[in-house]
């Protein structure tokens, strides 16, 4: 039997009610904000990653996959959204004014799957473009926040922390690396090959043995430059206006290159490991990197494959669980009557769009299909068999409540069924 890629899950009826309850929540926060949508391609050019990204992080490094198509172009799935947001808004000048984006859609990264991490996964994305300051920074915060109350989640943590600019972050970055150079033979293999390529991942290492060298480490606060600590100043006055609590966390420094001054991530304890739920910062240099007029950028990522896994934890999800049941099951009769039943279960869907009823396909015996109909969750069955037909007649039962069943012309189907249904 062939099967789904390893870390690519096929998600289920049983769950997707869930996933569009998380996906038109979003779409509503969103769009309340003025953020509007952009639909980007999922396969892009390999070196906008490696531009991005950064050459020797992880995700370039390691994870992405990536091919030569027929015609020699190295072309790359895309692990994340921000580059390919980035070329676009470059690509088609949208970059000249104030953008408020968002994405939705799949990612890729060959990572070793585990619960919470996975090789296709899903994120909803919003990317700001223009604004310098740290009102964006906190509008895309709070944003989170909405939606985190939207879908009743409770007990989501909030770091943030500065990288301040390009240059101050050389001077740290030299200095970690004589640090952690004098120290080399302390670190393990992947550290000691980050020491000179990316010595801030080491901060990041998850490694228990390595963090007393870590906690030693020059940290970043020393090097902060004054724009920096003024943007992150005033952003922690926001939040702090705004009842938005939050941890600075000196070591937080995240696995893409591209970030500078503000970055931040939406933490939960219940993942295991795999403990974010939302990350982003600022990016000010990367629109200029490819070529554009300096444009100021900020955004973030929610994964939406960990939110579902805490959304089923919610009690609100009895309601999202059940989405996907029929209001009405048809029983029919037998093969003679197919053309009627599909005649009138189309006149039910003309005057109520929002019913959802199923016909039964098949000829089972009226026993079978009212077991059917019982287990579909469905609140009433309609019934066609000969005596119906003959009187054009249809008999409606409930099944959730004992009260009997009656019998209706179907010409008046419709609008008993409205009044049965009055809050659809
Ligand atoms: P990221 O931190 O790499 O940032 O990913 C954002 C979120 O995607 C993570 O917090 C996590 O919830 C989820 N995620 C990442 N990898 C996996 C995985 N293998 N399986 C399941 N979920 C995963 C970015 O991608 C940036 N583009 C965010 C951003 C936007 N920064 C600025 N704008």
């Amino acid at each position: 039997m062939i099967k789904a890629v390893r870390g690519m899950n096929d998600i289920l009826p049983d769950k997707t009610p869930l996933w569009q309850r998380l996906e038109s929540s979003a779409r509503v926060v969103l769009l309340s904000y003025g953020y509007e949508e952009i639909r980007l391609p999922i396969l892009e050019q390999t070196a906008l990653f490696e531009r991005s990204i950064g050459e020797t992080t992880d995700i370039v490094e390691k994870e992405m996959y990536t091919f030569t198509d027929r015609n020699g172009d190295s072309l790359s799935l895309r692990p994340e959204g921000t580059a390919g947001a980035v070329r676009a808004v470059l690509q088609h000048n949208l970059h000249n004014q104030a953008q408020r984006l968002w994405y939705m859609g799949p990612m890729f990264r060959r990572e070793r799957p585990q619960k919470g991490r996975y090789r296709q996964f899903y994120q909803i994305g919003a990317e700001a473009f223009g604004m310098p300051g740290p009102d964006i920074d906190a509008e895309l915060i709070v944003l989170t926040r909405r939606l985190w109350r939207l879908l009743g989640l409770r007990g989501l943590r909030l770091e943030i922390n500065s990288l301040g600019t390009a240059t101050t972050r050389a001077q740290f970055r030299h200095d970690l690396v004589s640090y952690f150079s004098a120290s080399a033979e302390k670190l393990d293999e992947d550290s000691r090959r980050r020491i000179q390529s990316n010595p801030l991942r080491i901060l990041d290492s998850k490694n228990p043995e390595l963090q007393e060298l870590i906690q030693g480490a020059p940290t970043f606060e020393r090097y902060v430059d004054q724009e920096s600590e003024q943007h992150f100043r005033q952003l922690r006055e926001i939040l702090e206006h705004n009842d938005i609590e939050y941890d600075v966390n000196p070591r937080l420094v995240r696995g893409l290159d591209y970030y500078g001054k503000t970055v931040f991530e939406w933490l939960t304890t219940e993942l295991g490991a795999q403990g974010a739920v939302c990350g982003g910062g600022r990016y000010d240099g990367l629109v200029e990197h490819f070529g554009g007029e300096p444009t100021p950028a900020v955004g973030f990522a929610i994964g939406m494959d960990r939110l579902i896994e805490l959304l089923r934890e919610t009690p609100l999800n009895d309601m999202a669980r059940g989405g996907n049941e029929p209001h009405l099951y048809l029983i029919v009769g037998g093969a003679k009557y197919y053309g009627s039943a599909l005649r009138v279960a189309e006149s039910v869907r003309e005057a109520m769009p929002q019913i959802r009823l199923v016909t039964h396909c098949g000829s089972d015996s009226f026993k079978s299909q009212f077991k059917r109909a019982d287990k579909s969750g469905a609140r009433i069955a309609l019934l066609l068999g000969e005596d119906e037909i003959s009187q054009g007649l249809i008999t409606v039962k409930h099944l959730r409540i004992s009260s009997g069943q009656v019998t209706v012309a179907q010409s008046d189907l419709a609008a008993y069924l409205q009044k049965e249904f009055a809050s659809l």
